[in-house]
Parts: C-alpha cells; structure tokens; sequence
C-alpha cells in the first residue's frame, strides 16, 4: 500500500487554497448543478422548527464557507459562528461571510481531538462538516465530534456518494470529475510543495478499496515515480448505506437526509443518540 499525503497537505498555504478554489469553481457540481446547490438549502426547513433559541455555529473544514452562507442566509442569526479550517486564510474569508452576532475564525486539526472551542454557554451548538469526510478517516473523524455533542446539538455533514448500490462502480463514474486539468494544477502543486521532496514523476487516478473498510470505494491521485507511488488525494465515495451504518456506529442518529437526483452527493442532519453505547 503506498504512503499517503495527509489531506492538510494539499490545503495548507494560501496559494493551495486558491488553486483549490480554481477547481471548486470550475469542476464542483456544487457550482455546476443547480440541483446539488439546492441539497445544501433543503436542510432550511428542518432548522426552522429547531433552531428557535440562541446557537452557536462552528463550520469545519468549511474552506470559504459558501456553503453554511447559503444556509444560514435563510435561517435565524447564530449568536456567534465559529469558523475553522486547515487553512487560516479560507476561514478567515469564511468568518466573513457568515451572519452571525458575534464571530471568529481559526486553524485546526480535524485529522486529531477537537481542541477547546470556547463557545457561548447555553447556546445550541450547530456543527457543519461539508466535503471533508471524503478527505479524513470518516469512521474515527465522525466518532470524535459525536464525543464533543451534546444532547440538542446537530450536526449537519455532507458525503460525496457512489452512486447506486455498488461502490466501486459508482465510483468509477465519478471519476471525470476528479481527472481534469484543474484538478491536477492543484495536485502537482500540492506535490511540488511537499517536504521532503518527492521524486519527479506523473499522476495517475483511479478507483481502489479504502484500506481502512475493504468495502468502501476510494478515488485516488497517485504519483508514481521509477522509485515508487504515494496517493496524493483519497477520496472516499461511501454508499447511502455505508454512511448511515457509520451515523450508526458513532451513537449518532439520523434526523433528516437530503440527496440530489444523481445519487453522487447527500447531506445529512444527525444528533446525539439518547443513550450513548
Ligand atoms: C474539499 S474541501 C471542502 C470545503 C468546503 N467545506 C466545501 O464543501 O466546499 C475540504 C476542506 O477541508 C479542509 N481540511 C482538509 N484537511 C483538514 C484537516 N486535517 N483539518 C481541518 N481542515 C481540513 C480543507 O482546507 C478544505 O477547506
């Protein structure tokens, strides 16, 4: 199994975070597909009857925080928005963006604990996880922020899915949207900055078995070079199901599920299962 690039490698400096932008604005069906942009609207009416009394919002991995604006543009004010992402840049752009009374924004770690997020007491928190569980081990990232919720506090993660019920061949039709031009602009670069230096070499995308869950699809960058290969990005691409078993194992439980017509993207609203296992 070849060495992995940690997924902060490929956002870490601001100009990785602007050659990200580059593909989100020219490859994501999020811009692309009016009908993935609403995905991330339909949780509104939902929120509505919930959110009725002072929360917090804390956006991880929320790079420029496009998404939660959408939302929460349509939604009662967050007293206080916390923005966080690997990359101080994005989510100070993020903090920006985002309504809230009171905000802040900082870099963090999600592939470790979450740190001390000194939120307002008494307020709901609200946590959003967009695009980042296709980057970051899904099962542990999840089991750790299910650790840090409270009863009443929700959170809102997307999941970019293989379509249908086979994972490895839905994932082979999405691959397109990951072997472009764009795309490999930001990948070389993320390659070119890494330390130490990796040899010279071409990458290569395909679709391989997580090695983490046998059954859970994964599209991969490779480098390969003539002294071996190291993925430069995984993307995992879990079933419906495979993500609702993950919800499960983590003392989640589902409240609502959102997906676009195409089956290759979901949004999910989860709590804190009442009694924790
Ligand atoms: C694919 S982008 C998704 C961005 C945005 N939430 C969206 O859905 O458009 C992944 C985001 O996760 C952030 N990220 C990657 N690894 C991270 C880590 N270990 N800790 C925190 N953020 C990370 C990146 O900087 C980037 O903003």
């Amino acid at each position: 199994m070849p060495q992995e690039l940690p997924a902060s490698a490929l956002y870490s400096n601001p100009g990785l975070g602007r050659l990200w932008r580059q593909v989100h604005l020219n490859c994501s069906p999020f811009r692309h597909r009016p009908s993935v942009r609403r995905l991330y609207l339909r949780p509104a009416s939902i929120l509505r009857k919930i959110l009725t009394t002072p929360y917090s919002l804390v956006a991880l991995g929320c790079a420029d925080g496009t998404k939660e604006s959408l939302l929460f543009g349509k939604l009662p004010k967050p007293s206080y928005v916390l923005a966080a992402d690997t990359n101080l840049s994005l989510a100070r752009q993020a903090s920006r963006h985002l309504p809230a009374h009171k905000k802040t924004f900082r870099k963090i770690d999600l592939s470790n604990s979450l740190p001390a997020l000194h939120l307002p007491p008494f307020t709901k928190r609200v946590f959003t996880l967009y695009g980042v569980l296709p980057n970051l081990d899904p099962l542990p990232l999840l089991r750790r922020l299910a650790r840090r919720m409270n009863r009443g506090d929700l959170l809102l993660f997307s999941a970019n899915l293989a379509p249908g019920q086979k994972g490895r061949i839905g994932a082979r039709r999405v691959l397109g949207q990951y072997d472009n031009l764009p795309t490999r602009r930001w990948l070389e670069a993320a390659v070119l900055r890494f330390r130490p230096r990796l040899p010279p070499g071409r990458l290569v995308f395909g679709v391989f078995r997580d090695p983490r869950q046998v059954a859970l699809a994964r599209v991969e960058a490779r480098w390969i070079t003539t002294q071996g290969s190291r993925i430069v990005l995984a993307s995992r691409r879990p079933t419906k199901s495979q993500v609702e078993k993950w919800i499960s194992r983590v003392g989640l439980r589902k409240l609502a599920r959102f997906l676009e017509p195409r089956g290759e993207e979901g949004v999910w609203i989860v709590a804190r299962r009442a009694a924790r296992r």
